[in-house]
């Protein structure tokens, strides 16, 4: 195997996500040579959409990414570029909240708690959603108070403000295990507001109906899919890089197959796995030090289809909440019927954080009966027996390892965050994990990838 680059290109961008893809896209738009680097055997990185079934009667389970919501201008504008579609989410009637005691209250716009309780949610809500809309997601760290609410926990910054515990709980779970996928104690006040400021307000984010309102004809998927297409030839998959040469004129980048040129990389990568790469010059202390206090959180997004949605002949929406469940929030995830018409229909769940850490401590067969069990605490004995059960396994893959994303440690939004997207000589670096609007969603990983094309044609000429 020669170690003597191969070809000499414009650019090349490692890593075949939406923020890669976009970023390639627009270069190859903007007429330079760009080429693609996939350490996979498939383009999409966190989107995928894998087929489950009995044989002959499978269905397609969106195991990654897959919800849009109206305030994700940069995804809906590329969703029509592309010439895809959206459907919205089944949402037609009553919520339900399985309380502590096991009893199931239907709602439909508050939580069914105490009224003393819900002014408390109310009143932590309204304290979030002044701080999200005080806050530039692009630079959380420019906030007047940034240094302290960097420096306290979110479940601290949540106590000080109420000693009702069920508030407290219930406002931490909206960012703690539903987004961030950690416990409320492990992340800052500060990431919690800068999730929030991501979604333009909190109150988008804890609005179901708003942050999980469409989906993708054909999964969001599609969306990887349809960029690769365009890029054709450029991009190049089980190209796994493993090692960067840099110097004031470009990269001479490797792979097990071989080595490729550039004026210019991009390194379309979570924090987490630029670190995975041997860099020669290692990057600067600084940089180095930023990766390494990003982490990915955990959840496992679970998937059960039964022969009918039966939920809906009872007049409910498949929408639930239960924070001392298992899995915390539940949806109708039934694909468009237009897509397969099969009559099955389908609910999703997510265990979170460090009940998803205890949960893999158990055999599958354990973790499977448990989580079934807690579908059917929302929705009676129906739930235990689906046709198929599926559970994504992003934290056993090494190419990503966590779900969805990727946030700092208490402090090092502001010590570090204004790091990961400064360019280091000839290399830049993005992803939906340093986005600001859109921050850990596809929208993000787009504004990523575009902002990462401009930075390289403004440098480039
Ligand atoms: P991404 O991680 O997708 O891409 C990085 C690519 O780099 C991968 O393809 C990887 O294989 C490759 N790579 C890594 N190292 C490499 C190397 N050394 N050489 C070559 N290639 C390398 N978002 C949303 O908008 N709506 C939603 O509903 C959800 N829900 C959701 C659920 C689950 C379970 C997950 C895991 C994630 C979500 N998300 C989401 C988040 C969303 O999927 C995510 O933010 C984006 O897909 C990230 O895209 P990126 O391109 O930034 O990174």
């Amino acid at each position: 195997m020669t170690t003597e680059p191969t070809s000499t290109h414009d650019v090349i961008v490692v890593g075949a996500g939406v923020t890669g893809l976009t970023a390639a896209l627009r270069l190859t738009e903007q007429g330079k040579d760009v080429v693609v680097l996939e350490a996979r055997d498939r383009v999409g990185g966190r989107l995928s959409t894998e087929s489950h079934g009995p044989s002959g009667q499978e269905s397609d389970f969106e195991v990654g990414g897959q919800w849009v919501s109206p305030d994700q201008t940069a995804l809906l504008a590329m969703v029509e570029e592309l010439g895809l579609e959206t459907y919205p989410r089944y949402r037609q009637g009553d919520s339900v909240f399985v309380t502590p005691d096991g009893a199931i209250e239907r709602f439909t716009d508050d939580l069914p708690l105490p009224a003393a309780t819900n002014a408390e949610v109310d009143k932590l809500s309204a304290a979030l959603e002044k701080l999200s809309i005080e806050l530039d997601p692009d630079a959380p760290w420019d906030h007047p108070d940034a240094a302290h609410l960097d420096s306290v926990t979110f479940q601290a910054w949540l106590e000080a403000q109420s000693d009702d515990p069920v508030a407290v709980a219930t406002v931490g779970l909206f960012i703690g295990p539903a987004m961030l996928t950690k416990p409320a104690h492990a992340f800052s006040a500060l990431q919690a507001g800068l999730m929030a400021a991501s979604a333009g307000r909190f109150e988008h984010l804890v609005d179901a109906d708003f942050i999980l309102d469409r989906r993708v004809a054909g999964g969001l998927a599609s969306v990887p899919a349809a960029l690769a297409e365009r890029l054709g030839d450029r991009v190049r998959l089980s190209a796994d890089v493993t090692r960067v040469v840099r110097s004031e004129e470009g990269v001479v980048v490797h792979t097990p197959e071989g080595a490729l040129a550039a004026r210019r990389l991009i390194l379309a990568l979570p924090p987490t796995h630029v670190s995975r790469i041997r860099i020669e010059p290692p990057l600067p202390h600084r940089h180095q030090a930023a990766r390494q206090h990003t982490s990915f959180g955990l959840v496992i997004k679970v998937q059960a289809e039964y022969d009918t949605p039966f939920w809906r002949e009872q007049g409910l929406s498949g929408t639930g909440f239960a924070p001392h469940l298992l899995v915390h929030e539940v949806y109708d995830n039934t694909n468009d019927v237009s897509e397969r018409d099969t009559g099955t229909g389908t609910l999703v769940g997510f265990v979170s954080d460090l009940r998803a850490e205890e949960a893999l401590t158990w055999s599958d067969d354990e973790r499977r009966e448990r989580i079934l069990a807690s579908l059917a605490a929302y929705f009676g004995d129906a739930a235990l027996t689906p046709r198929t059960y599926v559970e994504s396994d992003w934290h056993t893959q090494e190419l990503t390892g966590g779900a969805y994303a990727t946030s700092f440690d208490v402090g090092g939004l502001v010590r570090w965050g204004s790091v990961l997207r400064q360019p280091v000589g000839p290399i830049h670096f993005g992803s939906s994990d340093v986005a600001g609007l859109g921050y850990q969603h596809v929208d993000g990983a787009i504004r990523v990838g575009h902002d990462l094309a401009a930075e390289i044609t403004a440098a480039l000429g």
